[in-house]
């Protein structure tokens, strides 16, 4: 291997291991997400988890819903290498596709789909882009199918930005007195270029009228915590 592979493997692993940890509520926002999927265990339904990472919140949705299928979609096909393995005792059950959102033939055949979910992803779309992924998104779901994504939003007062970056700060301080992370791994985290892509934080009142005008219905905000918002909408 070379050694820009050598780096980029690392990066993942480390963005792997610690993402979840430096993430305000990461575990609580996935629950929730989870949660808001109230299909019948034993029924066959088919999801799209947008931006998947790793494929931790397609393996806890594989995990309670026995039945669905889930696609994973990401444009780094190293990280979702990482999402198949994460995934494999699921079987086929979980496919990971490369795709990139920003084009608009991400979705292509892909039709008959029961929930689209998305956690700390879709904010890495430009605005006009993630409003027409929306369109893209609502035109695929079945009737009765369920939209719940999960991103981080702009507040329209400042007091809320501040305290979230506070709180941002004081967890990775907290992990580093704990142990769980070195100086040296968030000094390398922080550098990721996976991490550093621009991102396009917009207010929430702006991405609930992108859904309501995409058609979907009892659009809302089961859960918020200062800048982190989700969203969920019904076809
Ligand atoms: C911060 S990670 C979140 C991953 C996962 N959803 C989670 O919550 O752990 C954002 C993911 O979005 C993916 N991503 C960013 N821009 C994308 C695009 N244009 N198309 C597809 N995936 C994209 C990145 O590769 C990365 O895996």
């Amino acid at each position: 291997m070379d050694k820009k592979s050598v780096d980029l493997e690392y990066e993942l692993e480390l963005l792997e291991d610690l993402y979840e940890l430096v993430v305000p509520k990461f575990r609580e926002a996935n629950d929730i997400v989870v949660s808001m999927l109230d299909f019948p265990a034993d029924r066959p339904i088919r999801l799209l988890d947008l931006g998947c990472g790793f494929g931790h919140l397609s393996s806890r949705l594989l995990e309670i819903l026995p039945n669905a299928k889930v696609f994973g979609f990401d444009n780094q096909p190293a990280i979702l290498q990482r999402a198949q393995k994460r995934t494999q005792e699921f079987g086929d059950r979980f496919v990971g596709l490369v795709r990139d959102l920003n084009e608009s033939n991400w979705l292509q055949e892909m039709r008959e789909i029961d929930a689209i979910v998305s956690t700390f992803a879709l904010d890495y779309l430009p605005p006009e882009r993630h409003r027409q992924l929306i369109h893209e998104a609502a035109a695929s779901l079945q009737n009765g199918g369920r939209w719940v994504s999960c991103e981080f939003f702009r507040a329209k007062d400042d007091r809320i930005n501040r305290v979230f970056h506070d709180i941002e700060v004081q967890l990775v301080q907290d992990k580093l007195r704990q142990g769980e992370v070195s100086a040296e791994e968030i000094d390398q985290l922080s550098n990721s270029s996976l991490l550093r892509q621009s991102h396009y934080v917009v207010d929430v009142a702006q991405k609930l009228s992108w859904l309501q005008e995409a058609g979907l219905k009892t659009v809302d905000i089961p859960w918020k915590f200062l800048n982190l918002a989700i969203i969920c909408a019904v076809k």
